[in-house]
């Protein structure tokens, strides 16, 4: 760990650079503007340069003190996103629901949960973010609805109503059989029995989750002119729930065997693989209309897709010349090492499949998986230069809320879990979930945000029934208390994303990989190139100082202990320096 002289030095230097550093940034704006190189400075549309905050709205602020979090209670936190240097919000599912996914299980697109507030504050939260000059995206759940949603009830209803085929229905293979063997991604047969229809519907995710028919086009329709509804409310576009799974393919043949039982490469599982259930040609030719939909608006909208797959299929979706999904999340680095050369590989590939104009999408948690922060046993000095890393590459990086307090993961009991995926596999004893790697309940992941170290840590009032107790006692992290220290985590998420925003070979350079000689010896290095500016990165993950020539010219933010001697950076153990290069 860093020495208290240490960090108190990080702290001083770090101020003075990066006011002087902003000062030079506003210098060259003015600059810009004067001579109408303020377009060329922002070529780039938007959302390749941005930052994104996700929040789970039951979990964030609760302004009511009913103990779940809601809309307004966003609304009051805009300024402390804003602040710490976030440009783009992403929030999970607030629409109409009975809540058995919390959220992603939805029974009006166009309504809002009563309990997250009305359209009313949803209107306001859109306004309140573009007033401070940031974009919001929705989470759109196209594949699926709430077993409750009214098209469900009135497909159930019959054979021959209006919306007999808004979801895939099919007879059995005999009695108590379902039509094939198609299985659902949690596991277990996707085919559910409706006694009162007599048939077999699908669900690629829980029983309760109906999937859509888009094979019917008045289904397509709808749901476009639900994505047309909130474009023209203004939203900048959406995060897509389990994209891939949207068609199925229409001849309903088993999938073919497949040896391996456990999920894997996003592909096969459960003896199967998965070929005729995920990412059919027209999901992917989906991916391509909704751009087209998504590109008749302006200003600029955008859609980050929750796709699984290996690289070749992203890149289909993403288009060959970047005409498909906007963006999409890359899973490399959920399961990361705490190690160099694992962070190199992973930068490589993703140069390798993913180069301008493609952006890769750099995210370490979310509302699915454990805290990152529980790999490195809660190591603040650890988060920090991962953080740094994720928010230093080249990419869009998707940082989960409480990750920039480093809220620790929670320890509930997945035996009366909140979460449907926790309390299903809750027969499952948790030491062998760990060994398998599997994650599944997710209430420990979604535990209040902390605010403060009062008792119910500003989550909610202190004598309310918070939705899911804190994950730890909020002494151990909160917001008021590291803003008022100058080297916490919070603060430090705030210095990297303001050196980022104000840094055109950080938000929109290339990506040069230092050795990978180098990383196996503990030091991730790269360097970020724009037109005008050359920055290095360099984090040491081992236990060892490491010296490297660089042609270093000044440490414009560092943690730990860096130093420059000539042109040579000095890094002690678990240290990291972003560095303004000489030949920039
Ligand atoms: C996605 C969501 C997850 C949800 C599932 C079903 O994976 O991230 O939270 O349970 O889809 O909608
Ligand atoms: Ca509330």
């Amino acid at each position: 760990m860093t020495s208290l002289l240490g960090l108190l030095q990080t702290s001083k230097k770090k101020e003075g650079i990066l006011g002087k550093y902003r000062e030079i940034a506003f210098r060259k704006f003015l600059i810009g503007s004067v001579y109408g190189e303020c377009i060329m400075a922002h070529e780039k549309p938007w959302w390749q340069r941005t930052s994104i905050y996700q929040i789970y709205p039951r979990s964030y602020r609760d302004s009511n003190g009913d103990g779940i979090g809601d809309i307004p209670g966003i609304i009051e936190k805009l300024d402390y996103i804003h602040d710490m240097g976030f440009e783009t919000i992403w929030i999970s599912p607030f629409y109409a629901s009975p809540q058995e996914d919390w959220g992603y299980d939805v029974s009006g697109y166009r309504d809002i949960a009563p309990e997250y507030g009305s359209l009313r504050d949803v209107e306001h939260l859109i306004n309140e973010v573009h007033r401070r000059g940031m974009k919001v995206l929705f989470d759109l759940v196209l594949n699926h609805t709430s077993i409750q949603h009214p098209w469900f009830t009135e497909s159930c209803s019959g054979r021959d109503n209006p919306k007999s085929d808004w979801y895939i229905w099919r007879d059995g293979a005999g009695a108590n059989r379902p039509p094939n063997n198609w299985k659902a991604i949690p596991g277990g047969s996707g085919w559910h029995f409706h006694p009162g229809r007599g048939q077999w519907y699908y669900a690629s995710f829980l029983p309760f989750q109906p999937d859509l028919n888009y094979r019917n086009l008045a289904v397509k329709d709808e749901m476009f002119k639900v994505v047309k509804y909130w474009l023209d409310k203004g939203v900048d576009g959406f995060r897509l729930d389990i994209f891939h799974a949207i068609y199925k393919a229409d001849h309903f043949k088993n999938n073919p065997f497949h040896w391996s039982f456990m999920p894997k490469d996003d592909k096969y599982g459960y003896f199967t693989e998965w070929k005729y259930t995920i990412s059919q040609p027209e999901t992917i030719g989906l991916a391509h209309e909704l751009r087209k939909l998504l590109d008749s608006y302006s200003p600029q909208r955008f859609m980050i897709g929750e796709i699984f797959g290996e690289d070749k299929l992203i890149r289909q979706y993403l288009g060959d010349n970047a005409e498909g999904m906007h963006a999409i999340f890359l899973w490399k680095m959920m399961d990361y090492r705490f190690q160099a050369s694992f962070f190199w590989d992973v930068l490589n590939h993703y140069e390798t499949w993913y180069p301008a104009p493609f952006q890769p999408v750099l995210v370490l948690g979310n509302h699915d998986s454990r805290r990152w922060i529980d790999r490195i046993a809660g190591s603040f000095q650890k988060a920090k230069l991962i953080s740094l890393l994720q928010l230093t590459a080249r990419g869009i990086p998707v940082v989960y809320y409480g990750e920039e307090i480093g809220l620790p993961e929670g320890e509930l009991p997945a035996k009366n879990a909140l979460d449907p995926v926790g309390r299903r596999y809750s027969w499952i004893p948790k030491w062998l979930l760990d060994v398998l790697g599997i994650y599944t309940n997710r209430d420990n992941c979604r535990t209040p945000m902390v605010w403060s170290d009062s008792p119910q840590g500003g989550f909610t009032e202190e004598n309310a029934d918070p939705w899911l107790p804190l994950s730890a006692d909020p002494r151990s992290a909160n917001v008021a208390a590291q803003a008022d220290q100058p080297n916490s985590l919070l603060n430090w998420y705030k210095s990297v994303l303001n050196l980022r925003q104000n840094s055109s070979a950080l938000r929109d350079g290339s990506l040069i990989l230092l050795s990978r000689q180098l990383a196996q010896n503990g030091l991730l290095g790269f360097f970020r190139q724009s037109k005008d500016e050359k920055i290095g990165v360099l984090i040491n993950f081992s236990n060892r100082p490491v010296e490297v020539d660089l042609k270093a010219s000044r440490i414009l933010l560092q943690t730990g202990t860096a130093s420059l001697s000539g042109s040579k950076v000095n890094l002690a153990s678990l240290s990291c320096a972003v560095i303004e290069m000489l030949d920039s």
